[in-house]
């Protein structure tokens, strides 16, 4: 039974939203998650009281621009366990922080013939940066065989990682399967061959604990928009070490020590990575969102994540025509399913006309829809606002839609 968080949906002005007559059943957050009021006022009050540039002008908007943002870094520094807010980079989302690995790191660190493992259940945003960074440097791809239920194992990634590997990445969850990978093993694994390990924390950082320490990796990239955050600002998290090596790869305003005609050094970081004038409203609406997971507890909001997708799970996987895509559990927070002879543009049509938003297509993870031999999915996906209520309308509404498609 689901019984946690029941509620939270009350911070959450949209979900009062009536959609083509219905109360909205809203089951999209993997795509993008709702803003809590914290958030949204957070928001205003910054633009109303404090709006200035950063770093830039000593007056006290300015300053007061500039605490608010590092107090913001310093609060998403804890979250994930960093050493410093120094290895934490305001970026545009998870997509913008793989893409600064590949080029920061990735063009400087690869050579011809080095290797990079990754898996095909990858989102396009860790898997097309790679395959540019494989380009440009003349090294290559190597894929981890997944099991037959879309999970990793550790031997399928001991089998891919050689003397060459120099960069082993791979997505915490899954934002088709749901499943949950087993980063700290990998890390060890590519720590072994001197690799490091990249992690898109695109899913995971919104449903559970994070601890870059605990698992032991390089690099971290996740989109504040999914966690309850305003779009537009997300995170890259690299080991100091590893980003004070990396060379910048935005040059401009803001992420220098000194300029000539002729040359320029770097700012210490994290500026060395942000150049041109941040997302500031974005970064402190991202602090209030951090502020307001903690209030509730990572570990409620792991378990109520992992409980709907479960429950999910067991419920469409037995109405007759559904097939439902990766295992039944371990599973966190999104379910992806598809009804016998009727297209998830279709399904995802019924939906909206009940008030219920879910997503349909290929999810960016078309090497994945070819690994399952689907062309597309639809997918539900859950976060701490949804109900178990929000499952029994999902279960309704795929009933009507079969019954709509049968006429
Ligand atoms: C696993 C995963 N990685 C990366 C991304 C890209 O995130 P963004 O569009 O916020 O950059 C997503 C977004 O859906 C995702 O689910």
């Amino acid at each position: 039974m689901i019984t946690s968080l029941v509620d939270i949906a009350g911070d959450f002005p949209i979900l009062k939203r009536q959609v083509n007559g219905h109360r909205l059943t809203y089951l999209d957050s993997a795509a993008t998650s709702q803003k809590p009021s914290i958030v949204i006022d957070r928001v205003r009050e910054y633009y109303e009281t404090s709006n200035a540039n950063v770093l830039r002008s000593v007056h006290t908007l300015a300053e007061e621009s500039t605490v608010a943002m590092e107090e913001a870094r310093e609060k998403i520094a804890r979250f994930i366990h960093a050493n410093s807010s120094r290895e934490v980079i305001f970026t545009r989302g998870t997509t913008e922080s793989l893409n600064t690995v590949a080029r920061a790191w990735g063009d400087k660190f690869l050579e011809a013939g080095d290797e990079i493992v990754l898996s095909p259940m990858e989102h396009h945003s860790n898997l097309i940066p790679w395959q540019q960074l494989a380009k440009r440097t003349k090294a290559s791809l190597r894929y981890i065989d997944l099991n037959r239920d879309g999970t990793v194992s550790v031997d399928a990634v001991k089998q891919q990682i050689t003397g060459r590997t120099r960069i082993v990445t791979l997505s915490a969850v899954s934002n088709v399967l749901g499943t949950i990978n087993p980063i700290a093993a990998v890390a060890k694994l590519a720590h072994e061959v001197g690799a490091i390990m990249v992690v898109d924390g695109a899913q995971s950082v919104p449903h559970q604990p994070t601890d870059v320490q605990n698992w032991g990796i390089d690099f971290l990239a996740f989109s504040g928009h999914k966690m309850l955050g305003p779009t537009g600002i997300g995170i890259l998290w690299g080991k100091e070490a590893l980003l004070e090596a990396a060379d910048p790869v935005i040059f401009g305003g803001e992420m220098i020590a000194y300029v000539d005609r002729e040359d320029a050094t770097w700012a210490e970081l994290p500026a060395k990575f942000e150049g041109g004038t941040p997302h500031i409203a974005g970064a402190i609406g991202l602090g209030a969102a951090v502020d307001y997971l903690n209030s509730i507890g990572m570990s409620r909001v792991e378990e109520h994540s992992r409980e709907l997708a479960e429950e999910a799970y067991r419920r469409l996987a037995n109405i007759s025509g559904v097939t439902v895509y990766g295992p039944p559990y371990p599973r966190t927070s999104v379910v992806a399913f598809n009804l016998s002879g009727i297209h998830p543009h279709d399904v995802s049509q019924v939906f909206d006309a009940r008030g219920i938003a879910i997503r349909a297509g290929h999810h960016c993870a078309q090497p994945l829809m070819h690994w399952l031999d689907v062309g597309s999915t639809a997918r539900a996906s859950f976060y701490l606002y949804n109900s178990a209520q929000d499952i029994e309308t999902l279960v309704d509404a795929i009933e009507a839609t079969k019954r709509y498609f049968k006429r």
